[in-house]
C-alpha cells in the first residue's frame, strides 16, 4: 500500500479544476508524529513540508525556510508577544507556526536607552499547509493559493536537484 492516500472532501464529480475541492493527503498516523514531535515528508509529488506537534496542536508548512531554505525541522520553537514561532537554525528568523509571517525586532527609537524593542511582522513569507486529524491518521491539504510567497523558491526540482545537494547538512537535535 502507498505510504500517501489521498481523499477528496466531496463528491466524486468533476467539476472544473478551478472550483475542485481541496484533496488531503495522508501524512502518518497522529501517535508517531507526536512521539516522533515532526516529520518531514514530500506531499504529492512536488511539495516538502514539515509537520510538528506542540503543545496539543498540529502544524504544517513548507520545510525549508523562507530567507535561504534553512531546514526548520531542526527549529526550536519559541513564544514571541503570544505566538508561536519556529526559529530557523540557520539565521535565526522567527516564522508563525499559524500564519507563517516571518517576525522581526524593531525599535521606536535608536537613540533611546534603555532601547524598547517591539516584534512586528514582515508579512506571510512561509508556506502554511492545512493539517487535519481523522480518527488517529493525520492529513494535509496544500495550500495551493495561486499567490507566491517566498518559501515556495525552495520548492523546485532545481533547487532540490542542484543547490540543495550542494549545502552543508545541519547536525539534527538530539
Ligand atoms: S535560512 Fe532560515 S534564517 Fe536564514
Amino acid at each position: 500500500m502507498s505510504s500517501e492516500e489521498e481523499h477528496s472532501q466531496t463528491s466524486s464529480s468533476s467539476p472544473p479544476s478551478s472550483s475542485r475541492p481541496p484533496v488531503s493527503h495522508f501524512i502518518g498516523k497522529k501517535d508517531d508524529i507526536v512521539k516522533a514531535g515532526r516529520m518531514t515528508t514530500m506531499v504529492n509529488g512536488c511539495r516538502d513540508i514539515l509537520v510538528l506537534y506542540h503543545q496539543g496542536q498540529l502544524h504544517a508548512m513548507d520545510m525549508r525556510c523562507y530567507h535561504s531554505g534553512g531546514a526548520l525541522q531542526y527549529g526550536d520553537i519559541e513564544e514571541l508577544n503570544g505566538r508561536l514561532c519556529i526559529v530557523c537554525p540557520w539565521h535565526k528568523y522567527k516564522i508563525t507556526l499559524a500564519e507563517g509571517e516571518g517576525l522581526y525586532q524593531a525599535v521606536d527609537d535608536p537613540t533611546a536607552k534603555p532601547l524598547r524593542k517591539y516584534w512586528r511582522s514582515k508579512g506571510v513569507r512561509q508556506r502554511i499547509h492545512n493539517v487535519t486529524e481523522v480518527n488517529g491518521n493525520v492529513y494535509v491539504t496544500l495550500n495551493d493559493s495561486n499567490e507566491a510567497i517566498e518559501s515556495d523558491v525552495y520548492q523546485t526540482e532545481r533547487y532540490r536537484t542542484g543547490l540543495l545537494k550542494a549545502q552543508p547538512k545541519p547536525t539534527p537535535k538530539k
